[in-house]
């Protein structure tokens, strides 16, 4: 039986570090779709275009290849992003390229391939809502800005990304906006979506929270 997981939620919640964990234990692929927004704006930046400039943004789409590698690697036209994309420059602007509707719907496609051929977890903004509607479960993961902004920080910094904690306190709340107030999929709970409140958990408690949610849904799934 082929399953998909939705994982969704603001910033920096800690959504990647569960999601990982849990495809490793569960067997599952993960599909990190932030990655792939992330991916997107680097190539702008790499090609001197305006990430505000949306007509300038789109028209890069047929140039652009993404892929994610299963050991998290991640390529622009082969070329391999996977520590620039975490970088501050393109956290700032990478809400901007995700508002634009051609760009999401050209991502979106992508997406959908990738689940309809393994079982996923996935997480995202909108992989409840739009990506993945019919998903097995839907989680909703949350906590407080300075916990996201805190958990970001020591991300970075142990991976050698100079950043300060204002910084990334600030473009977390700047997100938050720009991705709940954009017009086309915007970061929304789902309404069948189980929200988690991870301000006061730790990794393994979330992640087991999640699991067990995962098999009594599976298993309510089975009996129905
Ligand atoms: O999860 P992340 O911080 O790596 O995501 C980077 C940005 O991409 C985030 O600010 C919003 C956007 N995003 C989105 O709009 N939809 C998704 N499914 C995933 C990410």
């Amino acid at each position: 039986m082929k399953i998909s997981i939705a994982i969704d939620g603001p910033a920096a919640a800690g959504k990647s570090t569960v999601a990982k964990k849990i495809a490793e234990i569960l067997g599952y692929t993960y599909i990190d779709t932030g990655a792939m927004y992330r991916a997107f704006t680097w190539y702008c930046m790499e090609k001197g275009v305006d990430c505000q400039n949306e007509d300038e943004c789109v028209a890069l789409i047929p140039e652009v290849t993404i892929k994610l590698r299963p050991n998290g690697v991640v390529l622009c036209n082969d070329i391999d992003v996977t520590r620039e994309i975490r970088e501050p420059r393109v956290s700032g602007n990478v809400s901007y390229i995700a508002s634009y509707k051609d760009i999401r719907l050209f991502l979106v496609d992508q997406q959908r391939k990738m689940a309809s051929k393994h079982s996923v977890i996935m997480d995202g903004r909108d992989i409840g809502t739009y990506v993945l509607p019919d998903a097995d479960v839907k989680i909703f993961q949350i906590a407080s800005v300075e916990t996201r902004a805190v958990r970001r920080y020591d991300e970075n910094i142990a991976k050698g990304i100079p950043c300060t904690l204002e910084e990334i306190e600030n473009d977390v709340r700047k997100r938050d906006y720009i991705d709940s107030h954009r017009d086309f999929a915007p970061l929304k709970c789902a309404p069948d979506a189980i929200t988690l409140d991870t301000s006061f958990m730790t990794v393994d408690e979330v992640v087991n929270a999640i699991i067990e949610i995962i098999n009594k849904k599976l298993k309510e799934k089975e009996n129905a």
